[in-house]
């Protein structure tokens, strides 16, 4: 990632994200997503692809074709897969979308790490790919889960769920942790814990509130922007503002 983004001069990973098409206009989604990245390219270092791109295109068919046309772009495609299930299952899941030309997976801490995030982890170190794990989301309802206080099973002591997850990820060596950028707070609490050892990839950008110059400067490395540059006018406007916003941070 860091290779990428100082070779685009860019820290903004896109998330080709598009509304629901019916069946007979659902051939339009991969010519939008192709075209979106013929345009907006220059402005981006990696782009973020989840399921409801992956459900009408299919994996080795459509969203393979854009796998390659991204990393033929020099940028680095990330799996929103948000995995989620025991470790069996989890690295299956992972096999394919490596085998489709991912280069990293973003999974669910929930599960845990003995048979749960452990054997993703081992399958995606193997493969040389990987592994970014959630922090604190960017909706209104991550309060209920990641912003719980609980019990730290180690230390036995009050903690809150996302600072726990922000440690966790430094221990398990993951690739990075998001944390939304409608919480910029939340965002400098855990830059405290990873410091640099784990990039902060920050999405909620714009069409959720987030703004991208305070989720940088609050210490997100990498913003991940959607609806805000794939349903704007003009994508490549909206794409270049937000990077001129960020520029010098
Ligand atoms: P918008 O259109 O709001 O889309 O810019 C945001 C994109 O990012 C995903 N998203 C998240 N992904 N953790 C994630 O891993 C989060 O907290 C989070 N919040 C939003 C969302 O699925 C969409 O693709």
């Amino acid at each position: 990632m860091q290779e990428a983004a100082q070779s685009k001069d860019s820290r903004i990973v896109l998330a080709l994200d598009f509304p629901y098409e019916a069946p007979d206009n659902r051939s339009r989604v991969l010519a939008k997503a192709q075209n979106i990245l013929k345009i907006v390219h220059p402005y981006i270092c990696a782009v973020k692809i989840n399921h409801h791109l992956v459900l009408p295109l299919g994996t080795f068919d459509g969203v393979q074709q854009l796998v390659e046309q991204i990393r033929g772009q020099g940028l680095l495609a990330i799996m929103d897969a948000k995995v989620n299930d025991i470790g069996n299952t989890n690295q299956t899941i992972a096999q394919y979308y490596y085998a489709a030309g991912f280069d990293a997976l973003i999974a669910n801490p929930f599960i845990g790490w003995e048979e749960g995030l452990r054997p993703l982890f081992e399958v995606s170190q193997r493969l040389n790919r990987g592994i970014i794990l959630l922090c604190y989301m960017s909706h209104k309802g991550a309060e209920e889960g990641y912003g719980q206080t609980i019990i730290d099973a180690e230390t036995g002591e009050k903690t809150l769920q996302y600072l726990s997850f922000a440690k966790k990820a430094v221990k398990y060596r993951a690739d990075g942790i998001v944390v939304g950028a409608t919480h910029p707070q939340k965002i400098l609490e855990v830059k405290k814990i990873v410091d640099e050892e784990v990039p902060i990839y920050s999405p909620g950008i714009g069409t959720q509130g987030g703004a991208a110059e305070e989720a940088i400067k609050a210490g997100a490395n990498y913003i991940i922007v959607g609806r805000e540059i794939t349903m704007a006018l003009n994508p490549a406007k909206a794409a270049g503002w937000l990077l001129d916003s960020i520029k010098g941070i």
